[in-house]
This record gives structure tokens, C-alpha cells and sequence, in this order.
């Protein structure tokens, strides 16, 4: 077990701040929040998505910075000092967090190659086939899988790039890679904005985005929807928050750190959203067609209509694209990288073993789950499945889960939140308690019981249903249950960690 004294710790309160801010910026804000804000009522959207922002968002980052800080482990050693029964829970993320750096990773490899064929335009004039047939060569679920080399080679540069940041630990390899490359994705976004807003047609996808359409804030569906956005792109419940905090010095300020983050996220998502729609306008005017019938989701909108957008640019179009998919490859690593850390740090705890074999181990076996399942013609389908059901049943299950067991079974959070206000600039109330012991895990039951409604009336995507139940429950079950056996083997080492009760009267200097 790492103890108090040898747990690494942040070179400074920015190196911190921009590597929590790196993990949330990700693929889910440049591609997911501008379709989801525009198929849920555009403008009208942004007031659900404040308030399960400032109602869920926060509150829950606080508490996993809280946790992290005031026990100082990865998730399993963390929840296992609030209480021995607890370990299950950090093990589950755990396991989600396996699953989804192991998917996550191939999107970032496609962006790569999609940099590279934006100079010249390589998908041609049908980019829907040529990311299908040519690029992924998709084949129907349950075929022969054959073996992607277009993928494969990009896929193992992204980890050799990411073993090799984490190999050189928290404040040499993760602080110092996001010092570099958010303000970094921070310019190139910048420019991609302002060359999007200034295209012909643009304000046509900004209207689209941003004209209210009131009647959607009285359906329940938008509000989960919100919810759903704001949990997926802050990552809450991959249980990073509490890895990245267990290594934040005594005095920290939790809840200031918790409003920078949570805030530089969203204004980050919208700015992506400002970004897409100008951009998607500007199709839409050079084609006369609707909005609508260009603006597509995830994987559709980045490495379809994006492509098809670029290529009807007359100036500057392989510029535009490189902006895009760099700004995505960038966006996507910062957020991998601690991904993977939560299960580095967790293996650190439980082994003892010195962070460069954890890396290398950890890594590496991440890395090769995520070559051998997704380069090939099947990958596309393991991708979106896993996606959706380790997401849902997932991220979203171990939030609640979270906020049940401390708030009302074993009432944690009077205690947490006397250990944030004794360090932070901001202080809790009541509030707090309120929004993460009620409405929290409301909201977070109405979407589990909406998504598994769902999941029983239509198969998802489409899928035959052995195939959901193989890929899709494998995965959300697999991790659940992973979580709990690895709970129950005794830890050699005794623990003998007091959490440091922080008088008021200590706050000064802050990190
Ligand atoms: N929060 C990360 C994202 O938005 C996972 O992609």
C-alpha cells in the first residue's frame, strides 16, 4: 500500500486543475454534447443542463475529490477505508474503467488516421463507405472477423503514447502532458471556431442549436438527457476523480477545484457546440438541405459528416480537418490517460509495486485486450455495444450506488462535507447533502429505470439479442461481478491509515 507520505503528489493546484479538466474535455464533449443539446430542444436544452450541472454535476465532483483526498487511495483502497464492505464499489469502477479505456483508445486511432486522410481527402465522395467498407471493413455481426491493419498501427502508437506518459508518473508524465495539451486544444479549437462561425451559412446550424424550443423542458426524456450528458462527460462515476484527488497535498481546496473543473468542462462542450452546428450550417446551406438531415451522432457525425463537410470546404479544407481530428485525438488522450490511471494507482495500492511495472502491466494488458477485440471487421459492433451498456448499467449504476450507500445507509456525508469545508475556499451547506442524498440519486434511479424500460421494448442498435446479452451484459455484469470477487481476497498488508481531520484554523495556503 502506498502510504500517506509516498503517494506522489501534484507539482501545483494548476497542474491539478488542467489534468481534471483534461480528463473531462473528451471525445463526449466535441461529438455528443452538440447532437444530444440539438435533439433536445437546442437552447431550451442548456437550462436542463445548468441545472443537472449545478443540481448533480458539481455536487457529485465535489464528493469524489472529498473521497479521494480525505483517504488517499485509488477507488478499491479509498472505499475500503470508508468501510471494509465498501471495496466492491472501487472494484467496479475499476473494471468500467478497464472497459472503457479498452474501447475508448480506438476512436482516438481513428481520429489519428482520419488527421492523416483529411490532407488530401482521401474518403472521396462517399464517406460513409469508405469508413465502413474501406477504413473499419465492418462485417455483419457474427462474421469471421478479420484482422484491421489500418487501425491496428495508429492503435498501438496511442498506447505506447499513454503507457509512456503514465510510466513517467503524476507530476512528470500527466501534469506536465496536460499543461501541455489543453491549453494546446484550447488554441486549436479556438481557431476551428472561429474559422466554423465565419463560414457561409453558419448562423443557420447556430439557430438550429440555439432557438429555443421551449415545449421540450416539460418532457421528462430531455431532463434525463441532461443528466446523462453532464455524468458522461464530467466522468463521473470511472472513479478518476477520486484517484486523481488521493494525490492532491493536505490542504487543497476541494470545492473551488470542483467549480474551475465542472465549469471549464461546459464551456469547453459549448464552445464544441458552437464549433459543430456553425459548421453543420454551413453544409446545410451549400446542399440545401435541413440541419436535421446533416447533424448526425457520435461516430456519425465525426467521421461521416465531418469528413463530407471538409471536403465540400472550397479553402482550407485540409487544414479545417487536420484542426478537427487533432483537436479530438488531443481531447481523447488527456481523458485516456486517466482513464487508465484509476487502474494503474489501484494496482499500485493493492500490489505495492512500483509504478513503472504497474504501468507497464496495467497498461499493457489494457492495450492488448483493446488490439485483439477492436481492429478487426467485428470491432465497430463490440465498440458500440460495450459503449452503451458500460455507460448505462455501467458509470451510471456505480454513481448511484455511490450516493445511496454513503448519503443514507451508512451517512457519510455530514463527515465529508466538514473535511471540504475545512480546506476549501468555497463552503458546503446543507445544500450539498440535499442535492446528492435526494435529488442525485432520484434523478440517477428515473434514468436507470427509463434506459432499462428501453432496453426491453427495442434491442439496441438493432442487435440480435444473444448478441446484447454476450457483448452488452457481458460487460456490465462482468464488471459488477468483477468488482465484488475481487473484493472478497484478503489484502496482505494491514492498513493501519487514520484519515487527518484538517482543523478550520488550518486553511492558508492552498494547492
Ligand atoms: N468525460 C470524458 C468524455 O467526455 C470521458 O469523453
Amino acid at each position: 500500500m502506498q502510504e500517506q507520505n509516498q503517494r506522489e503528489q501534484w507539482g501545483s493546484r494548476a497542474g491539478f486543475l488542467l489534468a481534471a479538466i483534461g480528463s473531462a474535455v473528451g471525445l463526449g464533449n466535441i461529438w455528443r454534447f452538440p447532437y444530444v443539446a440539438y435533439q433536445n430542444g437546442g437552447g431550451a436544452f442548456l437550462v436542463p443542463y445548468l441545472v443537472a450541472l449545478l443540481t448533480a454535476g458539481i455536487p457529485f465532483l465535489i464528493l469524489a475529490y472529498s473521497i479521494g483526498h480525505r483517504f488517499r487511495g485509488s477507488p478499491p483502497l479509498a472505499f475500503r477505508r470508508i468501510d471494509r464492505r465498501l471495496e466492491f464499489i472501487g472494484w467496479w469502477q475499476v473494471a468500467i474503467s478497464f472497459v472503457i479505456a479498452a474501447y475508448y483508445a480506438v476512436i482516438i486511432a481513428w481520429a489519428v488516421r482520419y488527421a492523416g486522410f483529411s490532407i488530401q481527402q482521401d474518403w472521396g465522395s462517399d464517406p460513409e463507405a469508405f469508413l465502413m467498407e474501406k477504413f473499419l471493413q465492418v462485417g455483419d455481426v457474427g462474421t469471421v472477423s478479420e484482422y484491421v491493419s489500418g487501425v491496428f498501427w495508429p492503435l498501438v502508437a496511442v498506447w505506447v503514447f499513454v503507457i509512456g506518459v503514465l510510466a513517467l508518473g503524476i507530476r512528470h508524465g500527466i501534469q506536465r502532458a496536460n499543461m501541455f495539451f489543453i491549453p494546446l486544444l484550447v488554441v486549436l479549437f479556438g481557431i476551428l471556431v472561429v474559422r466554423a462561425v465565419t463560414l457561409d451559412g453558419a448562423e443557420l446550424g447556430l439557430d438550429a442549436l440555439f432557438t429555443p424550443d421551449w415545449s421540450a423542458i416539460t418532457d421528462g426524456s430531455v431532463w434525463v438527457a441532461a443528466y446523462g450528458q453532464i455524468f458522461f462527460s464530467l466522468s463521473i462515476g470511472f472513479g478518476i476523480m477520486i484517484t486523481y484527488a488521493s494525490h492532491l497535498h493536505r490542504r487543497a481546496d476541494l470545492s473551488g477545484s470542483a467549480l474551475v473543473a465542472g465549469f471549464a468542462n461546459s464551456s469547453f462542450e459549448i464552445l464544441a457546440g458552437i464549433g459543430v452546428f456553425a459548421t453543420v450550417g454551413f453544409m446545410a446551406a451549400a446542399s440545401g438541405v435541413a440541419v436535421g438531415e446533416v447533424a448526425s451522432d457520435g461516430v456519425g457525425l465525426a467521421f461521416i459528416a465531418f469528413p463530407q463537410i471538409i471536403s465540400t470546404l472550397t479553402a482550407g479544407a485540409g487544414f479545417f480537418g487536420v484542426l478537427f481530428f487533432l483537436s479530438l485525438v488531443i481531447a481523447g488522450v488527456t481523458s485516456l490517460i486517466s482513464i487508465v490511471q484509476v487502474v494503474v494507482s489501484t494496482v499500485q495500492d493493492r500490489t505495492g509495486l512500483a509504478r513503472i511495472p504497474a504501468v507497464l502491466i496495467v497498461g499493457g494488458g489494457i492495450a492488448v485486450v483493446s488490439i485483439l477485440l477492436f481492429p478487426t471487421a467485428q470491432g465497430l459492433h463490440y465498440l458500440d455495444v460495450a459503449d452503451h451498456f458500460i455507460n448505462q448499467y455501467g458509470v451510471a449504476m456505480a454513481a448511484l450506488v455511490i450516493v445511496i450507500v454513503l448519503a443514507w445507509v451508512l451517512r457519510k456525508l455530514p463527515m465529508l462535507q466538514e473535511h471540504v469545508n475545512a480546506t476549501s475556499a468555497v463552503r458546503l451547506g446543507t445544500w450539498w447533502q440535499v442535492l446528492l442524498g435526494i435529488v442525485t440519486p432520484v434523478v440517477l434511479g428515473w434514468m436507470m429505470w427509463d434506459s432499462l424500460r428501453q432496453e426491453f421494448e427495442v434491442n439496441y442498435g438493432g442487435y440480435s439479442t444473444d448478441f446484447l446479452l454476450l457483448v452488452g451484459g457481458g460487460v456490465a455484469i462482468g464488471a459488477l461481478v468483477f468488482g465484488i470477487v475481487a473484493s472478497l481476497f484478503p489484502w496482505r498488508r494491514s492498513d493501519d491509515f487514520q484519515p487527518v481531520d484538517l482543523p478550520v484554523a488550518e486553511r492558508g495556503e492552498r494547492t
